[in-house]
């Protein structure tokens, strides 16, 4: 099993000897390494059983640091980055030739995001290189928000998890990058489309592909419980499996006649449902229930990054 703490210092001497550790951000925590290194990188890809094509975010502590690993950066992203770095935003970047091409699967852009959590910041800053970093789960699996769910999944994998206390946004990042002039969202997270909007003027909204590695992070399938699990009106679902033993994941309403019923937020708190998606989906696994039944929450900021996670965690044909 993993070590567990939160001494910086025994993180950099891990890092330094090209292993790997459980990285906390105010995102998801990440399986992090030398993100420059391809052995290091390589390593990352293993032991999160992830398929090559799906490249790897990039994690540092300053523009200046970024700025040593990209062609340029654009005036949109330098606004960007003022505006909402450190934070839950990844922008993708021309790489030059330091980037090897297993960190972004041979795409010519590289992902590069300012975690907002004090404990990766310090050590991003004690580091000579970026930290590659997915999210610390198995390849389709639902994501990590705090140092257990690392153990519990990896920990038999990696020498050492950075404690960073359960993580506050609790979905993944925003990913931008520009085509042509236009600011384009590839991935919905944890950052508000409404607040990009008003720094840059209009975005332009990817629709979800299924499996092209130039659609970031997309798999149809992903954020996955190893459960069944059905996304739909509860009420109307509820009765067509009377023999099955139920749990329900809804945004505020409570099922009394299910077996485990869990909301994401009593209070409506869109923030608060987002910090608690990942780790209620993981309780309900971990139950002893037969189906796991889903509801949308209000399509209203952050409700459709945590609605885009509930489709794809609700598709059949799992990849794992
Ligand atoms: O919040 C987050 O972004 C977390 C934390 C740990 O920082 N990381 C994360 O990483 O969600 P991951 O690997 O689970 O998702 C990264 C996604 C990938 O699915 C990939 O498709 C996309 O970012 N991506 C990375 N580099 C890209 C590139 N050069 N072009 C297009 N998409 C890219
Ligand atoms: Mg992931």
């Amino acid at each position: 099993m993993a070590e567990i703490n939160n001494d910086i210092n025994q993180a950099k001497y891990i890092l330094d000897a090209d292993q790997l550790i459980g990285l906390p951000t105010e995102t998801v925590y990440g399986l992090a390494g030398n993100g420059i290194k391809s052995e290091v990188v390589s390593k990352i890809f293993e032991v999160k059983n992830r398929p090559h094509f799906d490249p790897l975010i990039l994690h540092s502590y300053s523009l200046e640091a970024i700025s040593a690993y990209v062609k340029e950066i654009p005036e949109t992203a330098k606004v960007l980055a003022k505006a909402f770095w450190p934070g839950p935003l990844t922008i993708l970047l021309e790489r030059n030739e330091k980037v090897p091409d297993l960190t972004c699967s041979g795409l010519d852009r590289v992902a590069f995001r300012i975690p907002n959590h004090p404990k990766a910041l310090s050590l991003l800053q004690i580091l000579d290189y970026p930290l590659a970093a997915p999210s610390a789960n198995p390849f389709g699996y639902i994501s990590p928000t705090n140092s257990q769910h690392v153990q519990q999944q990896l920990g038999a994998k990696i020498p050492f998890i950075l404690e960073g206390e359960l993580s506050e946004v609790g979905i993944e990042s925003t990913i931008v990058g520009f085509e042509n002039g236009a600011t384009i969202i590839y991935r919905l997270g944890g950052l508000d489309i409404a607040a990009i909007k008003k720094v840059v003027g209009e975005v332009k909204i990817l629709p979800h592909s299924s499996s092209k590695p130039d659609a970031p992070g997309m798999l149809k399938s992903h954020y996955a419980p190893r459960k069944n699990i059905i996304l739909g009106k509860i009420d109307e679902l509820i009765p067509q499996y009377p023999k099955l033993k139920l749990g329900t994941l809804t945004f505020s309403k409570f099922y009394e006649d299910v077996e485990v019923s869990l909301t994401l937020s009593r209070s409506r708190d869109m923030h608060e449902a987002a910090k608690n998606l990942f780790s209620l989906l993981r309780k309900l696994d971990e139950s002893n229930v037969d189906l796991i039944i889903v509801e949308k929450v209000p399509a209203e900021g952050l409700g459709n990054a945590i609605n885009d996670r509930l489709q794809r965690a609700a598709v059949k044909e799992k990849i794992v």
